[in-house]
């Protein structure tokens, strides 16, 4: 993980149905790239294979995946499999920053349930959760639905609706690829202010933090005999 200069923004997705959540991850980029210092690369986790050592180097990972069936899609579930050896036992994302988007057809579809797993994946990596900014734009008769950032006034990542017989740039909408720029936009913020933070006040902790060959004890504390 870089401790300062040029700040990574990896957004790893999967589209397969109708390309929308690939569109919300051009957003992302779009929004991450206009920080200073930061590049941005996005990774399909269908070639994840051609790009591991980006996602290692990286500051922030944004992880994308459409909803299906109420969750996560398979291909997505696969990839996130496929960290629960090394990367999870070594620690080896502990500490970048995370973010995530969706995007379903219904207005719900149960996109919460998709962020939640996403959230739960970075946390179980040891990563920074990175919620949404932007306050939800529609709670009352003074604002269009159609119009506004945040339409869905969802936190925890993005959330996008986009109907199921169109294909972008007719959906997601202009208001749900807005609010996806956005969050690049913040979460490569936060990763650059905490590349800055560290560089000054490094961890007292190695970054890939213990590993014993068993989970840490009492005992490695000097807390019992
Ligand atoms: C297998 C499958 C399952 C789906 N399940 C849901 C769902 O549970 N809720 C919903 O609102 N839309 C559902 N959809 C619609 C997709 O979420 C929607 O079309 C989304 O934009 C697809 O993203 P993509 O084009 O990036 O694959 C499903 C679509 C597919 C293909």
């Amino acid at each position: 993980m870089a401790s300062a200069g040029p700040i990574s923004v990896v957004i790893v997705f999967h589209s397969a149905y109708r390309g929308s959540t690939a569109a919300l991850a051009e957003a992302i980029a779009r929004g991450a790239a206009s920080v200073e210092d930061v590049t941005t690369t996005m990774v399909s986790v269908d070639e994840v294979d051609d790009h591991w050592e980006t996602l290692h180097r990286a500051d922030a990972l944004v992880f994308g995946s459409p909803t299906y069936v109420g969750s996560v899609s398979a291909a997505f579930k696969a990839f996130i499999e496929r960290l629960a050896g090394d990367v999870w036992l070594e620690r080896m994302w502990l500490n970048k920053v995370a973010g995530g988007f969706t995007v379903s057809s219904g207005p719900s579809g149960d996109k919460l349930n998709t962020l939640q797993d996403l959230a739960i994946f970075a946390a179980q990596l040891g990563m920074i959760w990175v919620p949404v900014r932007q306050i939800g734009g529609h709670y009352a008769t003074t604002t269009s639905i159609d119009e506004a950032v945040n339409r869905m006034g969802a936190y925890l990542g993005v959330m996008a609706q986009a109907n199921i017989d169109e294909a972008p740039p007719l959906a997601p909408p202009p208001s749900d690829v807005l609010t996806a720029e956005l969050h690049g936009e913040h979460i490569a913020t936060i990763a650059r202010q905490l590349a800055a933070g560290r560089a000054k006040h490094p961890s007292p902790y190695p970054d890939r933090a213990w590993r014993t060959g068993r989970p840490l004890t009492l005992f490695d504390r000097g807390l019992t005999e």
